[in-house]
């Protein structure tokens, strides 16, 4: 337990924190990464570039600290972070090394205002909060280590087919090179893939949705191509032109929380666009396998006919169905964007709405939803990057 002094220190310092966050974030990666470059094997270098990452961690560390003496009132956000943590193997060992360097970043950009007395009590405040995500994390994996066929961290998997559905995107599928069994998962979770890239002097690692249901047969991956002539785009690019059948790559546990609940059996519809359909063939294909008789509507967006990846696969799942519709719309060549008034007729209002796709698209759609009367609790989504904060009308 803190002292009450200690929380009154910390409460009263989150403003100026926030202030410096980013002289205090930049300062705290360029002298962790300094200290530690072998964690530059964890990070992700292109979300540091574009700054998105930047902020989070440190931001999620105030926002904590403003609930210090509630921490229960900031589980269910931890736990988010901590299926990216997890999906990325982070361990304990991690805390202290970043605790220190984020109180270091702060004692160097607050200089003289940060006096001993401010620095230990969020040396104090850090240790709780770091706590809590540790042990939200053993949690996690303790409960994917004890699946059949579960692990823990990294484990090799053999690429056994790789096949195009569309111009951009690739399908891999996936068997553990050790010949043992694959744990099911929920429909909608992602794995974390590690690749050493030759040239690349770090190895570098992405979050991919597993793009069918579960099956004993394999995992299934499908990873749209970035743009090849781009310097950066450096895993999908690396997977699409250099990794075949035979070829091993190191995949973590499946994770994450924006999954469908079989367990529900209320209608459900599925809005993605671009590479976002990918969670929604997981979801889509399990309600088929399982509740075929589910009120079902799955709603895409594509650029063009090229760019629309298991076209033929949804539409074999809909002759399984009893009650599941499809509407597919193309914005270069065809009817145009999702607009309010589609989903309109082609959303099911009394049951849960799965959005995926780039933020825009997201923001856009869950916008139209909620003027069409839906409530936050019935939409879910996931950004395919760090989360951002959408600008949501009603909200
Ligand atoms: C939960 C989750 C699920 C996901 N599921 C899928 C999926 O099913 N399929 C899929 O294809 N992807 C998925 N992704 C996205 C995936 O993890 C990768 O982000 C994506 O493949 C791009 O990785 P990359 O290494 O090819 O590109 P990166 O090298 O990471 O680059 C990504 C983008 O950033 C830009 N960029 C890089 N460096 C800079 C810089 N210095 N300045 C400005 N811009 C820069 C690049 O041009 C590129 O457009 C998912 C992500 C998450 C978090
Ligand atoms: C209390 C301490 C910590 C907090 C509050 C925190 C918070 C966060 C947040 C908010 C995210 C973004 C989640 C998302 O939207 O994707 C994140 C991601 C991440 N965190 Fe932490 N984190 C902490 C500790 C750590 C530690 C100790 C490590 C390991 C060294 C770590 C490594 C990462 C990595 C690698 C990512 C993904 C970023 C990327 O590469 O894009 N974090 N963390």
């Amino acid at each position: 337990m803190l002292s009450q002094q200690t929380v009154n220190i910390i409460k009263s310092t989150v403003p100026v924190l926030e202030v410096h966050g980013v002289a205090i974030t930049t300062t705290f990666y360029k002298n962790l990464f300094e200290a530690h470059p072998e964690l530059l094997n964890i990070f992700n270098h292109a979300n540091q570039a574009k700054g998105r990452q930047q902020t989070a961690l440190a931001n999620t560390v105030y926002a904590a600290a403003v609930h210090i003496d509630n921490l229960a009132a900031i589980i269910p956000v931890v736990k988010q972070i901590g299926q990216k943590h997890v999906s990325l193997g982070i361990k304990p060992e991690h805390y202290p090394i970043v605790g220190e360097h984020l109180l270091g970043a702060i004692k160097e950009v607050l200089g003289d205002a940060a006096t001993d007395e401010i620095i230990n009590a969020w040396a104090e405040a850090y240790g709780v909060i770091a706590d809590a995500f540790i042990s939200v994390e053993e949690e996690m994996y303790v409960a994917t280590e004890s699946k059949t066929g579960g692990w823990r961290f990294f484990k090799d998997f053999v690429i056994t087919n790789k096949v195009e559905e569309s111009e951009n995107i690739t399908s891999f599928y996936m068997k553990p090179a050790d010949g043992s069994v694959i744990p099911t998962y929920e429909p909608g979770q992602f794995i974390t893939i590690r690749v050493s890239i030759p040239g690349e002097e770090y190895l570098m690692n992405r979050q991919y949705s597993l793009s069918k249901a579960a099956d004993s047969e394999s995992f299934r991956i499908s990873v749209k191509k970035e743009d090849e002539n781009n310097p950066e785009g450096k895993v999908s690019v690396h997977l699409h032109n250099n990794v075949f059948v035979g070829d091993t790559v190191e995949l973590t546990a499946p994770a994450g929380d924006f999954v469908l609940d079989l367990e529900k059996t209320t209608p459900v519809t599925f809005i993605s666009g671009g590479v976002g359909i990918t969670p929604m063939m997981s979801m889509f294909e399990s309600v088929a396998k399982n509740q075929s008789n589910r009120s079902v509507s799955f709603i895409y967006s594509a650029r063009n006919e090229n760019l629309h990846p298991f076209d033929k696969d949804i539409h074999a799942l809909i002759e399984t169905m009893e009650d599941a519709k499809y509407l597919a719309l193309y914005s270069e060549t065809g009817d145009g964007f999702i607009t309010k008034d589609v989903l309109a007729t082609s959303a099911i209002q009394n049951g849960d709405v799965y959005v995926c796709g780039p933020a825009g698209f997201m923001e856009a759609m869950i916008n139209h939803l909620l003027e069409l009367g839906y409530s936050l609790e019935q939409i879910h989504y996931e950004f395919f990057g760090p989360a951002l904060q959408l600008e949501l009308v009603n909200a």
